[in-house]
């Protein structure tokens, strides 16, 4: 058995992934020209890059292909019309990043309650700034996307005693954590409340640019934005327009339309904005994991038993 790994050049860039050498052949393509050598034969791909979209262009080389596991959440990367068409199988990492995610999550709600961004700043200039913070604990949050991520971060602000709503594609009941979730068709209705708005969407030409001026109109002056799932469903003009003017108090961006997020993007800047580079799911130990999750879905493939976390192509995303 063959499998290539695609994104890294060598063994000391998956920590972890060692019994896989001894259970198959492994090669490793860094890049399109190496994967377009190793695909011939080879029935397992292990995409240790999310971002990686080098399959397409070596696709006729891939004529033994029968799984790709993807080491990312989202599969935007990955999916084109050949590979979605094909029985080739796609498996992601869904579940690794709820917990890291959701603690990101209540870190930035919390950092911009208890106005940390001002405090570092001040500090800097050896300025005694006090002033009042937020409490949050009867704050209203509301999730845009209901999916795996999505619950564990209801599930941790719960806890903390946010008020926390979800809105899915549907509206529908008995969705874990959440119970009821509203559908799309409500989504402003139900953000013209919130204090916090989480947005959580996969990158889909569905989801592209749902949250612009309208959107960001719908909200109350006092609330704020936090965007982890991808940079396209963001319209970044109007969301900068949102905060220069005033229309919402704040927000957090994870993702952007362009990545790295370029150094003369007017975002870095933006006030009220706090941007990171795309970091809300990957914490220490993560690289391990994502071998762990591989090597026990090798065991069920290798078991003819179905694979863990296989994802629903057309949809773009691992169905419940
Ligand atoms: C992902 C990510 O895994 O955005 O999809 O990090």
């Amino acid at each position: 058995m063959k499998i290539v790994v695609n994104g890294v050049s060598g063994l000391d860039q998956t920590p972890g992934l060692e019994p896989a050498m001894a259970l198959a052949e492994v090669t490793f393509a860094g890049d399109v020209a190496a994967l377009a050598n190793s695909l011939p034969g080879t029935e397992i791909l292990l995409g240790w890059d999310f971002r990686g979209n080098e399959l397409e262009e070596c696709w006729p080389q891939a004529d033994a292909l029968k799984w790709i596991h993807w080491c990312g959440a989202g599969v935007d990367a990955v999916l084109f019309p050949a590979l979605i068409e094909s029985n080739v199988v796609l498996t992601n990492s869904r579940g690794l990043f709820d917990r890291p995610m959701a603690e990101y999550v209540l870190a930035l709600i919390l950092a911009q309650a208890k106005g940390l961004p001002l405090t570092l700043e001040k500090q800097k200039e050896c300025i005694w700034s006090y002033r009042f913070s937020e409490r949050v604990d009867t704050k209203r949050v509301v999730i845009v996307g209901v999916g795996s991520i999505a619950r564990e971060i209801a599930r941790l602000l719960q806890a903390v005693g946010f008020d926390v709503s979800g809105v899915g594609r549907t509206e529908r009941d008995g969705v874990p954590v959440f119970g009821h979730v509203r559908g799309e068709a409500d989504l402003l209705n139900e953000v013209s409340t919130a204090d916090w708005v989480v947005a959580i969407l996969p990158g889909l030409a569905s989801t592209r640019g749902k949250f612009g001026d309208k959107f960001f109109r719908a909200m109350k002056p006092s609330g704020r934005f936090i965007n982890l799932g991808r940079g396209i469903s963001v319209d970044e003009e109007a969301l900068r327009h949102a905060l220069d003017e005033g229309q919402i108090a704040g927000a957090a961006l994870d993702v952007f339309q362009s990545e790295p997020l370029p150094h003369e993007s007017p975002l870095w800047d933006t006030p009220n904005l706090i941007v990171s580079p795309h970091m809300s799911g990957d914490y220490e130990g993560y690289f391990e994991d994502i071998s762990r999750l591989f090597l026990e879905n090798l065991a069920h493939y290798r078991g003819n038993k179905r694979l863990l976390n296989i994802v629903d192509k057309r949809a773009g995303y691992v169905r419940d």
